[in-house]
């Protein structure tokens, strides 16, 4: 009766590897439980993952193709454009939430186009746009930009608007720090950048008050809801946004810290269920409404 804080599988967004080709279901070696799946595995998966009552995934695309411009990620037939329409078809209340990025595409790994060995943030916007549009046009419920492009929120914004997707909400990745908890993920999603790091568009991990800054931005932009990414080293960001902004916050429970419980469970040092509760309770009473976790399906196993 005085307990705080309650976790629920409503929390919950479910990350999503989806892969081309047909029956592959690859496991991720560094993350135990998670998979690159192809479209045919996808709709079951969605399946079970709404029948556990969590309402929401989160896609990722690993193309069959990689190039420059990360073509894929606009591909109206790209591989995230079809897992939407797959999982629209087989289960139409699951909320399905794109993630908004070049990395996954481009050959170089980076979050946006290179020219003269660097990211050029305008020229990238347009793609991102591009992209976003062809989410919307699959049946995407929500767009998520990740790429910390400055100005993408609003490109995205006035993009979907003028092709009529007025309606359509934009969860931002606001404050993304260059993080050392993303290992696994770009093993997870093969975007590896192939040169030099994301540390000129990523935050750096020492600030707090430019997490504020970027989060106004991004509401004055046309964001509608906000994310802090990763977690666990940032409750104290997710806190400062939670108390700042009234706007719903969101927070990614990234690859890194799933895979450190993981890891020491496998060890048999730790006890892996009070843990990944212990997490994503902290994570929500710092202020997170929704919780972006790998720990999603065994968490709402526990919990329902
Ligand atoms: C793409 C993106 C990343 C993650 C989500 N979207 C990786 C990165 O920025 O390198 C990381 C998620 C995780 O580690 O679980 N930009």
């Amino acid at each position: 009766m005085v307990r705080e804080t309650s976790l629920s599988p409503d929390d919950f967004i479910c990350p999503l590897f989806v892969t081309h080709g047909r029956g592959v279901k690859k496991g991720i070696p560094s993350m135990p439980g998670c998979f690159q799946e192809s479209l045919d595995h996808v709709g079951k998966h969605a399946k079970e993952i709404r029948s556990l009552g969590i309402p929401s995934v989160i896609l990722f695309g690993i193309p069959e193709h990689k190039d420059e411009t990360g073509s894929g990620a606009y591909d109206d037939q790209g591989v995230v454009q079809n897992a939407i329409r797959t999982i629209k078809d087989a289960v139409p209340d699951l909320y399905v939430i794109t993630d908004v990025c070049m990395c996954e595409y481009t050959s170089h790994g980076h979050c946006g186009i290179i020219e003269k060995g660097d990211v050029v943030n305008d020229p990238t916007l347009e793609l991102l746009a591009k992209e976003a549009i062809s989410h919307a046009k699959a049946g995407a419920d929500m767009v998520a930009p990740s790429d910390m492009m400055d100005g993408r929120v609003e490109a995205i914004r006035l993009a979907l608007d003028e092709e009529g997707y007025a309606q359509l909400p934009i969860m931002s990745y606001a404050a993304k720090y260059a993080s050392a908890f993303y290992g696994p993920f770009r093993e997870a999603a093969e975007s590896t950048p192939q040169f030099g790091d994301r540390r000129s568009y990523q935050m750096d991990p020492a600030n707090r008050r430019e997490a504020l800054k970027e989060v106004a931005l991004d509401i004055e932009e046309g964001a509608d809801i906000v994310m802090v990414k990763p977690a666990l080293s940032y409750l104290d960001i997710i806190s400062d946004v939670r108390d700042s902004f009234d706007v719903p916050v969101a927070a990614y429970n990234v690859s890194g810290e799933y895979s450190l419980v993981k890891a020491a469970a496998q060890l048999g040092w730790v006890d892996e269920e009070r843990l990944m509760i212990e997490i994503l309770t902290s994570i929500k009473r710092a202020g997170a409404d929704l919780i972006l976790t790998y720990f999603a399906k065994d968490a709402a196993k526990l919990l329902s």
